[in-house]
């Protein structure tokens, strides 16, 4: 009989990856051993992309190369865009978003195909492709189209000119850009390991990445986000009222949005960019009240409850001050992350085995069958 299982999988290794490493303790993140906070705010998200779909910080000739192959792959093909009308309706856009990346398949030359260049070659495409389903998105929900994408910006810059309709301001980018960088990867999370759960069957890519965008939806995975802003907005007098709040959420033995983490038994050390990138763009923009209400409720919960802020928390400030409606903040994480996930997928597929854990069986035992007459 299997041991009694760790509950939620607690520490238990599930995978081995050359992609990320987490320190929980230290509070270090590494991506293929670079750590975070020398590739935060001096790598490009293309170069992060790089770094873990190829495998190394690219030279300038071989960045040139995937930010073309990336432009090239930058289209959402016949299928996504005729199921794009009926699913506007769910006004849920990471409902909407699982069912536009699953049609993505339907136009990928290579969909069938998992040997290992045809996965390079969906890695990029999607990649490219999940900032404008994003974006094309959200423009047909509210009647338009999205601006094209221009050459001379980034992934980041031109995510905020077709979200926002307007060309982003040269530091809005950069900033956007390191938030990319950021949620780019991050070990056996749960929707990472819900991709290499179906890469592991043998199955396709864009399987996986459906099913890893239902993973992280969840409120207490990527959802968090959302979750935190709309807290930020339902909390009554400012600053002021954060304290209450608090207390009031715990007192009802409810979760605090954007705070704990499973890894982390200290500072998260995205939350520690995205904090001061939080209070940048608070300043940068003369609105500083989602900054301050943030300070004061990252302090009264680690008074409180010792708790301290996830990757989720500080994101929802900076992105409202970016100018991305509030329930685009999930896709954005999807929009970064999709780098991580198909790099496991690619990782996965590499040096297969079907991931299948034991369970612990809690039923009851040795039934007598009667028959239905009997019951
Ligand atoms: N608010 C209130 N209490 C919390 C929180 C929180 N955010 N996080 C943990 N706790 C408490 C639990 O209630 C529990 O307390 P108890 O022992 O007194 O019952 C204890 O801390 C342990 O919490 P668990 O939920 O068992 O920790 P777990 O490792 O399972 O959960 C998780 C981690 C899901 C992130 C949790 O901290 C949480 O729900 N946070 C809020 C949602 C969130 O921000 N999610 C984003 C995470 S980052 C990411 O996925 C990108």
């Amino acid at each position: 009989m299997a041991d009694k299982p760790a509950r939620g999988l607690a520490d238990v290794v599930a995978a081995s990856t050359a992609l990320s490493d987490v320190d929980g303790v230290a509070g270090r993140l590494y991506y293929r051993g670079y750590d975070i906070h020398d590739l935060a705010g001096r790598t490009s998200f293309e170069e992060c992309v790089h770094l873990l779909v190829r495998g190394t910080l690219p030279t300038t000739a071989e960045l040139d190369t995937l930010v073309a192959e990336l432009a090239e792959a930058r289209t959402i093909g016949a299928s996504a865009q005729a199921v794009l009308p009926h699913v506007i309706r769910s006004g849920t856009p990471m409902e909407a978003l699982r069912t536009l990346v699953s049609a993505l398949s339907v136009d990928d030359p290579d969909a069938s195909d998992s040997g290992a260049e045809a996965n390079q070659r969906k890695a990029v495409r999607l990649v490219a492709q999940m900032p404008m389903l994003v974006a094309t998105y959200h423009a047909a929900r509210t009647g338009g189209a999205a601006p094209d994408p221009v050459v001379d910006l980034g992934i980041a810059g031109n995510f905020l000119l077709q979200i926002t309709g307007s060309r982003p301001s040269p530091r809005a980018a950069e900033i956007f850009d390191e938030c990319l960088v950021l949620h780019a990867d991050h070990t056996m999370n749960a929707s990472t390991f819900t991709a290499r759960v179906v890469a592991a069957t043998l199955s396709d890519m864009h399987s996986a990445i459906t099913a890893a965008m239902g993973a992280l939806r969840g409120p207490l995975h990527g959802g968090a986000n959302e979750a935190v802003m709309k807290t930020m907005q339902s909390i009554d007098g400012g600053v002021d009222g954060v304290e209450a709040y608090v207390r009031q959420t715990l007192d009802a033995h409810g979760k605090l949005m954007g705070f704990g983490h499973r890894v982390y038994k200290t500072e998260d050390p995205r939350a520690t960019h995205l904090r001061r990138i939080s209070e940048e763009l608070a300043d940068s923009t003369g609105d500083r009240g989602y900054y301050k209400m943030s300070r004061r409720m990252e302090e009264v919960v680690f008074d409180v409850k010792g708790l301290y802020p996830n990757v989720d928390f500080f994101a929802a400030s900076v992105y409202h001050y970016l100018g991305i409606p509030t329930d685009l903040f999930t896709p954005v994480f999807a929009v970064s992350r999709m780098s991580g996930w198909t790099a496991h997928v690619i990782e996965q597929h590499l040096d297969n085995r079907l991931i299948r854990p034991d369970s612990e069986y809690i039923g009851e035992r040795d039934q007598k069958w009667v028959p239905i007459e009997e019951r």
